[in-house]
C-alpha cells in the first residue's frame, strides 16, 4: 500500500466526482450478485425485505455505501452505518467467505466497468486506494478474514468463488423478480421498457445472466450497448469533470425518500 496518501479521499473522490457513471452503473452490477449465491438469496428471501421492501432495500444499501464513504469511516454519519452494517448482519447465517464475497463484489465490479467501460484507466494509486477502502470496511464489519491487499488478489477471489458456487435458484428469481421495479426507475425513462433486456447486457460474464434467470443478449444488441457505453466515457473524457458530487448525505430525492432522507429511517426495521 502506498503510505502518506490519503486512500479513502482518493477513492471518495473517485466514486463522487471522477467515474460517478462508472460507479453508479458497477454498483448496480454488484447488487444483483446477490441473488446468483443461492445460499446467500435464500437468506435474502427468507428475510423477506427485498421482497416486501425492494426500493427500500436497494436505495438502503446505496445510502449506506455512500454514507461511508462519503464521510468517512470516522465520521458521525459513517459510523452510524457501519454500526447499522453489524446490527443487520448480527445473525445473519452466512459464512466469513459468503461475507468475503459480497464485499469483493463491492470492489471489484465497479472497478471492472471502469476498466470496460470507464473514461480512463485506473492508475495504481486508484487501485490501491478502492482496496484499502474495502479492507477497512471488511476490518469495521467484524469479519473474521482479512481482505486481499491487492485488486488482482481480490478478482481471482471473486472469480474463483463464482467457478464454484453460481447457480441459479428459485430465490434468486424470485428476488431479481421482486426487484426489477426497483431497477426500472433509476434507468433513463427510454430505457425503463427494456429494463430486464438491459439488465442482461449490463452483466459482465455469462454465467452471471444464466444464474439470474435472464435471456442471454444477442451478440449484434450487445455490441450496441458496449458501443453506446463507449460513446458516453468518450464524451466524458472530452468534458471537464464533474464539480457536483453524485451523493450528498440526507439529500438524495427518490420516490421512497421524496425529500431527503435522516440516517434513522435507513436499514429493516428494528425489532
Ligand atoms: C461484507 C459484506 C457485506 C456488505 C458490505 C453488506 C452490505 C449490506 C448493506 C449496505 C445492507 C443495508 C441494507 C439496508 O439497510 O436495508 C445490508 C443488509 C443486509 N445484508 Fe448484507 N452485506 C454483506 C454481506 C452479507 C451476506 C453474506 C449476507 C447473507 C448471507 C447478507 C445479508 C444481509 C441481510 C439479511 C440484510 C438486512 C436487510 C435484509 O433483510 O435484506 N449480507 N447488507
Amino acid at each position: 500500500m502506498p503510505e502518506g496518501e490519503d486512500l479513502f479521499g482518493i477513492y471518495r473522490n473517485m466514486v463522487l466526482y471522477d467515474f460517478q457513471k462508472e460507479f453508479h452503473s458497477g454498483f448496480f452490477v454488484s447488487y444483483y450478485r446477490n441473488f446468483t449465491i443461492p445460499s446467500t438469496a435464500r437468506t435474502l428471501a427468507a428475510r423477506g425485505e427485498m421482497k416486501h421492501r425492494p426500493m427500500k432495500r436497494s436505495y438502503d444499501t446505496a445510502i449506506v455505501i455512500h454514507e461511508i464513504i462519503t464521510g468517512g469511516f470516522d465520521s458521525d454519519r459513517g459510523q452510524a452505518m457501519v454500526d447499522l452494517l453489524r446490527r443487520v448482519h448480527t445473525g445473519v447465517p452466512g459464512t466469513s467467505e459468503d461475507f468475503m464475497y459480497v464485499l469483493m463484489t463491492l470492489l471489484v465490479l465497479p472497478l471492472r466497468w471502469i476498466e470496460k467501460h470507464g473514461w480512463h484507466k485506473l492508475t495504481p494509486l486508484e487501485e490501491s486506494a478502492a482496496v484499502a477502502f474495502y479492507a477497512e470496511l471488511g476490518r469495521r464489519m467484524g469479519l473474521a478474514d482479512p481482505a486481499p491487499e491487492t485488486l488482482a488478489a481480490a478478482g481471482r477471489l471473486l472469480d474463483e468463488d463464482e467457478d464454484r458456487k453460481l447457480a441459479s435458484s428459485p430465490e434468486g428469481k424470485m428476488l431479481l423478480e421482486s426487484t426489477v421495479e426497483a431497477i426500472k426507475i433509476r434507468l433513463p425513462k427510454p430505457l425503463q421498457p427494456m429494463t430486464v433486456r438491459v439488465l442482461a447486457l449490463m452483466m459482465d460474464k455469462p454465467q452471471v445472466t444464466i444464474a439470474l434467470g435472464l435471456k442471454r443478449s444477442p451478440k449484434l444488441l450487445q455490441l450496441i450497448f458496449n458501443a453506446v457505453v463507449r460513446a458516453r466515457a468518450l464524451r466524458a473524457r472530452m468534458q471537464p469533470l464533474p464539480t457536483n458530487p453524485a451523493f450528498v448525505p440526507g439529500k438524495i430525492a427518490v420516490s421512497v425518500y421524496p425529500s431527503g432522507y435522516t440516517l434513522d429511517q435507513i436499514g429493516p426495521p428494528q425489532s
